[in-house]
């Protein structure tokens, strides 16, 4: 595997098409959670400098923490609860487009503005979420959905 990650410019399309293949061959191969959740979260956030992107596993009755890039953020989430619990009980990808306007939504960073969150499902259940927020309002879309999906398919858990 190599360990340089190569990230490119473009539209987000060709940016997640060239970065697709590259976090496959990451996790390719290692079968510690852990280690591909923190090695996904890293190369996300290098090609896509976005304010925080990590990862929240399902523990009994709460999301709780996990491997994730950018400033530090609440440890454990109850199911409804936000964005993240929202994700969770409806076992949907969530996009927010303001999170001013999102009852419930913690806020971690004040300087979030926009949200998606990602259920990473087994056997049905959801297991996990990605959570990803921007700077940025307005900023995700059904690519990015479509893209981080993908992405999370392919985790295995
Ligand atoms: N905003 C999230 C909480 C997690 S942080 O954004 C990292 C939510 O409302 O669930």
């Amino acid at each position: 595997m190599s360990e340089n990650l190569e990230t490119s410019i473009g539209t987000k399309k060709e940016q997640y098409e060239s970065l697709l293949p590259q976090i496959f061959a990451l996790i390719d191969g290692e079968i510690d959670l852990i280690a591909n959740l923190a090695n996904i979260a890293a190369a996300l956030k290098q090609q896509f400098g976005w304010l925080w992107v990590g990862f929240y596993l399902v523990k009994e009755y709460e999301l709780v923490l996990g491997p994730f890039q950018g400033p530090i953020a609440c440890t454990r989430i109850k199911k409804g609860k936000g964005v993240c619990g929202a994700a969770w009980q409806n076992a949907q990808t969530l996009i927010v487009p303001d999170v001013e306007k999102f009852a419930g939504h913690i806020a971690c960073s004040s300087l979030s503005k926009s949200e998606i969150v990602v259920p990473i499902k087994k056997n049905n259940e959801v297991v996990a979420v990605l959570d990803v927020d921007s700077e940025t309002i307005n900023f995700f879309d059904d690519v990015d959905a479509n893209y981080l999906e993908k992405i999370v398919a392919e985790i295995v858990f």
